[in-house]
């Protein structure tokens, strides 16, 4: 039986393990940090106490970044580098999470797709030297679009043997962010208690909401347009900047979310967080699919549980099924991308 002194050593010790584990904690590059998503993705990450060093990279400007965030009092040590002095193998290796914004973003009446031939070569160029200086990170894919750039990763990975598929995540918490605050707006209820599932990839209708499955209903007319502004709501923010780029601020908050739920769980070993995210998966793997975002448990190892669509409602499911031929041809693309060059 323990006593009294006995418990409270015991809590303190698992107390003291818990933050001897925070202060082993990782280090996370970002690369691509220094355009409208990285900069303030890195602010956010600067308060993450999860992270002891912050490295930053990009082709411009990453050295000025690194020196302003640099004096903030938060635990995190940050560099920055730029291609000279071999800086992106400076910058990834020993990285236990790298995330990747770096690209062209959209201008109006662009879709996601139309960045293919200016982001698939960043993309492969960035992956091809994770597998070799950081084979072993979890990486976090923002740089659109995403329903390619996953693949291409992939692809890079498998070229260097280094490829593994519970390690590889597109980043499409913007959808769930987005999806969350719209249906609050139009129940008024708090953002916290709406908690939507989207699944699918990450462009127009391939963004596929579960309406069905939150505990709000909606008219059906409602409901059309709430699907219909899920999908499309990065439209929104690309009009509004008027040709100055897309979304960048929501987006670093919502990588920000996702980098964060990825430490919980690797790094300090939380059980039971779940994150939707476009990853290698099973589930449409019988139409051809062989990426798909969905709610994923993640765990030490990073995708621990790749947890099924569920039950949907007739239109969801046409929905899907107008999904399923899109994504499966921006997969085919960034796949023959990566094969070819
Ligand atoms: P941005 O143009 O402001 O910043 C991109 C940064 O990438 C620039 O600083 C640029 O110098 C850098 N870069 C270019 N080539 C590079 C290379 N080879 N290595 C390292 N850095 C490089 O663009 P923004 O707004 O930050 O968007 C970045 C990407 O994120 C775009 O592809 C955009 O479409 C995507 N995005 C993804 C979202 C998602 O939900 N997954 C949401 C919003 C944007």
């Amino acid at each position: 039986m323990f006593t009294l002194r006995q418990v409270t050593l015991t809590s303190i010790t698992k107390r003291a393990f818990s933050s001897s584990a925070v202060s082993q904690a990782a280090k996370v590059a970002v690369l691509g940090a220094a355009g409208g998503i990285g900069q303030p993705l890195s602010l956010l990450l600067k308060k993450n106490n999860l992270i002891s060093h912050l490295s930053l990279y990009d082709i411009v400007n990453t050295p000025g970044v690194a020196a302003d965030l640099s004096h903030i009092n938060t635990k995190a040590k940050v560099t920055g580098y730029v291609p000279d002095n071999d800086g992106l193998k400076h910058a990834i290796t020993g990285a236990d999470v790298v995330v990747i914004p770096a690209g062209v973003p959209r201008k109006p009446g662009m879709t996601r797709d139309d960045l293919f031939l200016t982001n698939a070569g960043i993309v492969r160029d960035l992956a091809t030297a994770v597998a070799q200086y950081a084979p072993k990170a979890h990486l976090a894919i923002i740089s659109n679009p995403v329903n390619s750039t996953v693949p291409i990763f992939t692809e890079a990975l498998k070229k260097h043997n280094v490829y593994d598929p519970r390690r590889v995540f597109g980043v499409t918490t913007l959808d769930i962010v987005r999806a969350s605050r719209f249906v609050s707006e139009l129940k008024d209820t708090d953002p916290a208690e709406a908690k939507i599932t989207v699944v699918g990839g990450h462009s127009g209708v391939t963004i596929v909401p579960l309406l069905s499955q939150c505990p709000f209903s909606f008219a059906e007319e409602e409901l059309k347009a709430l699907t219909y502004r899920i999908q499309f709501g990065g439209d929104e923010v690309v009009k509004a900047k008027a040709g100055t780029g897309s979304a960048t601020l929501s987006m670093a908050y919502a990588a920000a979310r996702f980098t964060d739920s990825l430490l919980r769980a690797v790094v300090n070993g939380e059980e039971g967080i779940i994150e939707p995210t476009f990853v290698k998966s099973d589930l449409y793997a019988s139409d051809g699919i062989e990426f798909f975002a969905s709610n994923v448990e993640l765990g030490p190892d990073g995708v621990k549980k790749i947890h099924p669509v569920g039950k949907v409602s007739d239109y969801e499911q046409e929905l899907i099924n107008a999904a399923l031929p899109e994504l499966k041809k921006n997969i085919e693309k960034g796949i023959k991308f990566a094969k070819e060059n």
